[in-house]
């Protein structure tokens, strides 16, 4: 059955999701912080003047709270002529909500929007404990993170 079918929608981040429960719903990833409206409409208007780089997506139970999200950035490059990559990031579903698939389908959706704009790879870091979603999601292990916490 589609996401629409057993009751969820999935759509871009709104400014009015400061209010639906999007920034709970990261929680379950890391370390959000309690950002007033206006801090988080600040952030919002500099990602939405840029909506050919930063592509949000969550995903809405029947009663329109935030149940699951994930972006994609879209990195402009000189190499690769002119090529262009995507980086999946902060991918969340509520923990009740865990194991109905949102998050294949969130992947799913980022990968499509990627893949549309031209980038030639979409690249993410995960825990090792997160790579089995990832393979069944079409990933495949590739390289090593580093860091640099400041
Ligand atoms: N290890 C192995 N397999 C897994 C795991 C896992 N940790 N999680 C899910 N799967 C499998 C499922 O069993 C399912 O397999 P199936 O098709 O054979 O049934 C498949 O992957 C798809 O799983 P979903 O139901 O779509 O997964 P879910 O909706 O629970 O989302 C997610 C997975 C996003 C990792 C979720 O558990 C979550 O939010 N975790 C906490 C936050 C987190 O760790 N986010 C990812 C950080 S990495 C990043 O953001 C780039």
């Amino acid at each position: 059955a589609s996401l629409q079918e057993v009751g969820y929608t999935i759509r871009p981040l709104r400014r009015s999701d400061y209010s639906t429960g999007y920034l709970d719903c990261l929680r379950v990833l890391t370390t959000v912080g309690e950002p007033s409206q206006t801090a988080f409409n600040e952030r919002y208007d500099f990602m939405a003047s840029r909506n050919d780089t930063y592509y949000i997506l969550v995903i809405c139970d029947s009663a329109s709270k935030v149940v699951g999200t994930g972006a994609v950035l879209v990195e402009r490059k000189f190499i690769h002529n002119m090529g262009m990559v995507g980086h999946i990031e902060d991918i969340a579903v509520d923990k009740n909500q865990q194991g109905k698939k949102l998050g294949l389908r969130i992947i799913q959706a980022l990968d499509y929007v990627a893949e549309k704009v031209g980038c030639y790879k979409c690249i993410l870091d995960c825990s090792e404990a997160n790579e089995g979603f990832y393979v069944k999601c079409g990933f495949k292990r590739a390289g090593l993170e580093m860091a640099h916490y400041y």
